[in-house]
């Protein structure tokens, strides 16, 4: 959500930008805009819309010359996507301009409080009032400027700001809200994300909650809100710049997809040693495991519906009761936590509010935090008492795919271990399992070549207004995240169903022709998913259904199947996600849709 780029070196700063906002694209915006000095004043250029509007207007970058700057995609909150509330503001006299990404929870006194000194707001955002803020305090010092300010805001931040008056400096400051900064022989810069500099530099320093960085072309210092200097270690980021690249694939999602196998055989196979689970990651001893009584999962999204399967397989594997909570709702809830419980929080970027709020809200309450997390040094990693990487690589397209598919990974991974240490599963039913995990790179890659036939399917649906996915105990929750990756794409509306709830009122929706789609993996749920497939057919649905291999009991109620190679139930889903990804992804470019920029939506979810 909203994304921030400044450079401040010897080289234009505008081009530098304008490349690393592209990078950024995929954390989602719907507003673009750019400020720049230019050896007198500082001049913006924003652009409702999308960034190569900014960059048509701007020639690339050109007809903004100078050697610092700051840019901004947003993703609207306080205020409609329109060019004026697009970032970066000014302070009145234009001599200070400010990018924010996060939510000022104070605004409304700020600006009260402003406007009775005379200031005028020309947007209406929150943003505006860190710039005529910083205005109010700045006495020709800007680092002390913005250490007042940052000691009168609440909320969440990541800032950058340039002031005419000290065109050799940038500054950044960070609350909850992820930025980077790095630096190069040329330069330094600010980002929101690695892949926004990653062509300049890989040495890069995450900044910390409230602190504040003065970058200058050939140095940066790192102050406390409380103007102290502090020393920051950098770290090397070591992934290689075209995993964040298209790589000659139409979108990044189906390239994301191609890469599940990859991505799961990584998260899998260094954990599986000698024919045990090896999570090193835990530190925890087999006596600590074994007294975890209860697990809550807590997350949102698709790491949330990872979740939900989650808690299928942990109950159904190591016979422990699990938990699994939306971030959002766990927060506010004041949830009543079992002595001995483990918290599990799951998110792909590492920096969803709700997630890392809650992580915050266990652990003041005395609960372990493990973090299921995909992005190294991201907030979440940081501040989980352990974390169990994924190990998908970057994850451009909003709509994630192999990032979810190696949470599953890790959570199976976890039940396994559960498993091994309360004796809740035999020898050889265990051995057996590992060999099954250790086939779903290969059927994961066999389900994806499959993706003509899905290609055709999905080309009679660009044209729906609803469709449903139905499914029992897991296949529910491959249901869950079906459906998602459908409707957030192609904006036509699904719903998931538990199979036997839709008698409870769903079925009412179901006309001729309507598409549903069952799911129905679980060999000992076969029958009742059958029935509830009979039902919807008989009020003329069209039913879908994702199987195993050999249920061909299933072609009497359904009038197409796609079948899945056989593995152990509980790891079904890695495997019937596939095509329904792909449903998902045809459906979507069939009708035309910005597949890897859905609409209103963003990769990381950084307010809440
Ligand atoms: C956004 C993304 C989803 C993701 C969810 C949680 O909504 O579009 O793909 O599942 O956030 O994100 P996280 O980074 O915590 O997994």
């Amino acid at each position: 959500m909203c994304g921030i780029v400044g450079y401040i070196g010897k080289r234009q700063a505008a081009p530098i930008i304008l490349e690393g906002l592209s990078r950024l694209e995929y954390r989602g915006y719907d507003s673009a805009g750019i400020a720049v000095y230019d050896g007198e004043r500082i001049n913006i250029a924003k652009a409702a819309g999308r960034l190569k509007i900014l960059e048509e207007m701007t020639h690339n970058g050109e007809t903004l010359s100078g050697f610092v700057g700051i840019g901004h995609t947003r993703w609207a909150t306080h205020g409609v996507p329109n060019t004026v509330n697009a970032h970066p503001h000014y302070n009145k006299s234009e001599t200070i301009a400010v990018v924010h990404n996060g939510i000022i929870e104070n605004y409304i006194g700020l600006r009260k409080m402003l406007k009775e000194k005379g200031y005028e707001f020309v947007s209406d955002t929150d943003t505006e009032v860190v710039a005529h803020l910083i205005d109010y305090y700045y006495k020709g010092n800007p680092l002390e400027a913005i250490t007042k300010v940052l000691h009168r805001v609440e909320g969440s931040y990541a800032l950058g700001v340039i002031f005419a008056e000290h065109p050799d400096q940038l500054f950044a400051a960070r609350k909850d809200s992820p930025l980077i900064v790095g630096q190069n022989e040329e330069g330094c810069f600010i980002a929101s994300d690695v892949p926004a500099i990653l062509k300049y530099t890989r040495q890069v320093t995450y900044v910390d909650n409230q602190e504040i960085v003065r970058l200058r072309g050939d140095h940066m210092h790192f102050y406390t809100v409380d103007e102290e200097e502090i020393q920051k270690e950098s770290v090397t980021i070591e992934w290689d710049a075209n995993a964040a690249e298209k790589g000659g694939y139409e979108h990044f999602m189906l390239k994301e997809m191609y890469e599940q196998p990859k991505g799961v055989a990584d998260t899998l196979l260094p954990r599986i040693k000698d024919g045990e689970v090896v999570i090193d990651e835990l530190n925890m001893t087999d006596e600590e495991l074994l007294s975890v009584k209860k697990i809550y999962i807590v997350a949102c999204g698709s790491a949330y519906h990872a979740g939900v399967t989650g808690k299928y397989v942990l109950e159904s594997l190591a016979r422990i009761s699990v938990e699994v909570d939306l971030a959002s709702e766990f927060r506010y809830r004041n949830p009543v936590m079992e002595e001995g419980a483990m918290v599990i929080v799951v998110s792909q970027s590492g920096e969803t509010a709700d997630t890392l709020a809650a992580l915050r809200e266990s652990k003041k309450r005395g609960f372990k935090v493990l973090g299921i997390v995909n992005v190294v040094g991201s907030s979440i990693a940081r501040e989980a008492d352990s974390v169990l990487y994924t190990w998908a690589g970057p994850e451009i397209a909003v709509a994630t795919t192999k990032a979810y598919s190696t949470q599953l990974i890790a959570l199976y991974l976890l039940a396994l271990k559960f498993a091994r240490v309360r004796k809740t599963v035999g020898d050889k039913e265990f051995a057996g399992m590992l060999d099954d995990l250790k086939k779903l790179p290969d059927q994961i890659e066999m389900l994806l070549s499959n993706k003509n036939h899905i290609q055709k399917f999905a080309n009679r649906y660009i044209g729906a207004k609803d469709i449903f996915f139905i499914g029992r105990g897991i296949d529910y929750a491959i249901s869950l995240e079906g459906s998602l990756k459908l409707k957030e794409i192609s904006y036509i509306h699904s719903e998931a169903y538990a199979a036997g709830e839709l008698k409870h009122g769903t079925i009412s929706l179901i006309e001729e022709g309507t598409l549903v789609a069952a799911v129905s993996t679980q060999p000992e749920l076969f029958a009742k998913t059958i029935s509830n497939m009979v039902e919807v057919k008989a009020r003329g649905a069209f039913v879908l259904a994702v199987t195993n291999e050999g249920n061909i009991e299933i072609e009497k109620a359904a009038d197409y199947v796609i079948y899945i190679p056989e593995t152990n139930p509980c790891f079904a889903n890695s495997l019937a996600i596939i095509p329904l990804q792909l449903f998902g992804y045809y459906v979507a470019v069939g009708k035309g849709c910005d597949v890897d920029k859905p609409r209103n939506l963003a990769k990381s979810v950084t307010v809440e």
